[in-house]
């Protein structure tokens, strides 16, 4: 009972000694609001003119002046009161950070880092606290919007890439003869002539990398194919990056006066696997990194920059071989269109027989089948025409010597098309084509292996039709050596270059299949590294290079200028077949047999009509 009471008085205590606390705390915060509340609250309105944030996120515990200011903000407001966040928070760009103390930030949670990284922090500096330290602080946690205001109201911002690393504002936050309104036609007027420094009002954050003082961006070529390539620099000695890839980092340290930093120990040449290099950037050993990753590896976009480029993964397929001379006389004669000449010469020869007196009384099968006159008439020979024809009979043999020269002139025309320039055979449609195909497709184990058997029919009977390398160099050599046993995937930009190469060929090797695909559409992004502070400004270069169409250029000029600089050799890997400029007797054996078969049917015909005579005594 006795402990109960002693409880409860302690409680009662306790309330009471809460209770001052607070009444103290609203004094001293009413003291605050006299002379800071409104310059601070000028400011942050100030700092939301520059850009406006959509939401508030506070970091320290209370009481704080920045909590006390939240009924003005009248925003959205996320309170982190242990000065971190362990739910995942997928804030917006457009937060602005209000953060109590120096040490009130200690962000652990590496996606809300991420997401935080561009936003405007606005640090209350307490006292003692030198600005240089706090900047030098977020430098190193590569957070680079930071201002600071101290309880005196002297205002200062981060600089990056400067002797000193922060300037002091000239805004005076004590200063209150200002009314707002006048403050906020000020502050207008402010944006037209920023860079002038004779204003009152100075930005206070900057676009901190717009000018990186020649600092170094490490970056790594795959050097594979024409995307990015290292080469010597004859007049100037050094080594370079090149291609189509290459070119949009390099363009893009030479807008942010930057150099581009290579590992020392590179080999000139020498392909590097895209996971060696993958691992090298979620190390964070390089911050762009030259080559083109698929997004569909990876489920966000942390460790990658907005979509370079589209392409769409199918194979290169061998061009087929064209036809021989030998077959291209049954090429011609085609089942329907000689179903269909057939069918308009049973037409015009029953036309023939009726238009001759104007009824059927002419009429036999014989007649039908084996007209003398429309069968002459449609080969394109000359035919006796009747001694006194009617105007019907004239309007149909006008009719059947139209059709003569049609079709005569069609197959005359295609026989000596095809004969000069023999057609190629059926290209390959789909994967079933394929594997009934005397071709194997070539792929590296692993990675392409998985695709095939996830979107083909491959089974035990056909996987033989799947020639499996574990040496993915060895794919590369064999693709770009334009071995044409195999057919390999490869990407749609990819072929962009191979496309180019075979300009130089005497005829094309391989042709780009857009039916048989492993994916019909790829988005290609450039690995970076996670918390890099530029990755805004890359991304809006990436679009601005698109935008211009520079990008494209890149891509289509990507071998010749791998020829230019001497890296690729203009070789000649096709080997055609001597083209014969004659015709041999065997090229036309087809023909033959069908003239010899023509003869021995009249022939028999010939014999039969002889043995009927006979027979029946006609004279
Ligand atoms: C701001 O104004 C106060 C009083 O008006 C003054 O004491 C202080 O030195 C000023 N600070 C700056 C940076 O001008
Ligand atoms: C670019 O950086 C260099 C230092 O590497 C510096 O000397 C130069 O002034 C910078 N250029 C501009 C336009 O600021």
């Amino acid at each position: 009972m006795a402990a109960g009471l002693a409880a409860m008085q302690f409680y009662f205590v306790l309330i009471l000694f809460a209770s001052l606390c607070h009444w103290l705390l609203c004094i001293e915060l009413d003291e605050l609001d006299k002379d800071e509340h409104s310059g601070l609250l000028h400011l942050i309105r100030r700092i939301r003119l520059e850009r406006d944030s959509d939401t508030i996120v506070i970091y320290g515990s209370e009481p704080c002046v920045f909590h006390e200011l939240l009924p003005q903000l009248g925003l959205p407001t996320v309170l982190l009161s242990q000065g971190s966040s362990w739910e995942d928070w997928s804030f917006s760009s457009e937060s602005l950070l209000l953060i109590c103390n120096s040490n009130a930030e200690q962000e652990q949670n590496r996606r809300t880092l991420l997401k935080l990284q561009q936003a405007r922090r606005l640090v209350y500096l307490e006292a003692g606290k030198k600005p240089t330290e706090v900047c030098e602080a977020y430098f190193e946690r590569e957070q680079v919007n930071v201002a600071m205001v101290d309880a005196v109201g002297n205002l200062y911002s981060c600089r990056c890439f400067q002797q000193k690393n922060y300037v002091q504002l000239a805004l005076n936050l004590s200063d209150s003869y200002q009314t707002e309104s006048t403050a906020l036609v000020n502050l207008n007027f402010d944006f037209d002539k920023e860079s002038d420094s004779n204003s009152h009002y100075d930005s206070i954050y900057v676009e901190q990398f717009a000018n990186m003082q020649g600092s170094p961006i490490r970056t790594e070529p795959d050097q594979v194919g024409p995307r990015a390539f290292i080469y010597k620099n004859p007049s100037t000695g050094e080594y370079e990056i090149k291609g189509f890839v290459s070119n949009l980092i390099t363009s893009f340290a030479e807008r942010l006066n930057a150099t581009v930093k290579l590992r020392d120990d590179f080999g000139l040449g020498q392909k590097i696997h895209m996971k060696n290099i993958i691992q090298r950037v979620l190390l964070d050993q390089l911050d762009i990194a030259a080559t083109l990753k698929s997004t569909v590896d990876f489920e966000n976009f942390d460790y990658l920059s907005y979509p370079y480029i589209h392409s769409s993964y199918c194979f290169m397929i061998p061009v087929p071989p064209r036809v021989d001379f030998k077959e291209i006389y049954t090429l011609i004669v085609h089942p329907l269109v000689t179903g269909v000449l057939i069918v308009l010469f049973l037409i015009f020869s029953l036309l023939l027989i009726y238009s001759q007196e104007l009824n059927w009384r002419r009429f036999s099968l014989i007649e039908m089948l084996l007209n003398d006159r429309c069968m002459r008439g449609l080969l394109g020979h000359a035919f006796p025409m009747p001694a006194h024809p009617s105007r019907y009979l004239k309007g149909i043999c006008m009719l059947v010597c139209f059709a003569s020269i049609m079709t005569t002139t069609m197959y005359e025309s295609c026989l000596q098309a095809y004969f000069t320039h023999p057609p190629h055979e059926m290209i390959l449609r789909s994967f079933e084509d394929i594997l009934t195909s005397r071709y194997k497709i070539a792929v590296e184990r692993g990675e392409a292996i998985g695709y095939l058997l996830r979107n083909f029919s491959l089974t035990t009977t056909n996987v033989h039709h799947v020639h499996v390398l574990d040496d993915w160099q060895e794919l590369i050599r064999l693709r770009e050596t334009f071995n044409d046993s195999f057919i390999y995937p490869v990407t749609e930009v990819r072929w962009f270059s191979l496309k180019e190469q075979q300009k130089y060929f005497r005829e094309p090797v391989f042709y780009y299949s857009q039916d048989v695909c492993m994916k019909h559409f790829l988005l290609l992004s450039l690995p970076l590294r996670r918390h890099l502070p530029y990755r805004q400004l890359f991304e809006q270069h990436i679009l601005a290079m698109q935008e211009f169409g520079i990008s494209q250029f890149w891509l289509r000029n990507s071998f010749n200028e791998m020829i230019r600089l001497k890296v690729a050799l203009r070789k000649d890997y096709s080997h055609p077949e001597e083209p014969e400029d004659q015709l041999y007797v065997r090229d036309l054996t087809n023909i033959l047999i069908f003239y010899l078969a023509a003869h021995l049917l009249a022939c028999i015909c010939f014999v039969l009509e002889l043995c009927w005579a006979r027979i029946f005594g006609i004279k």
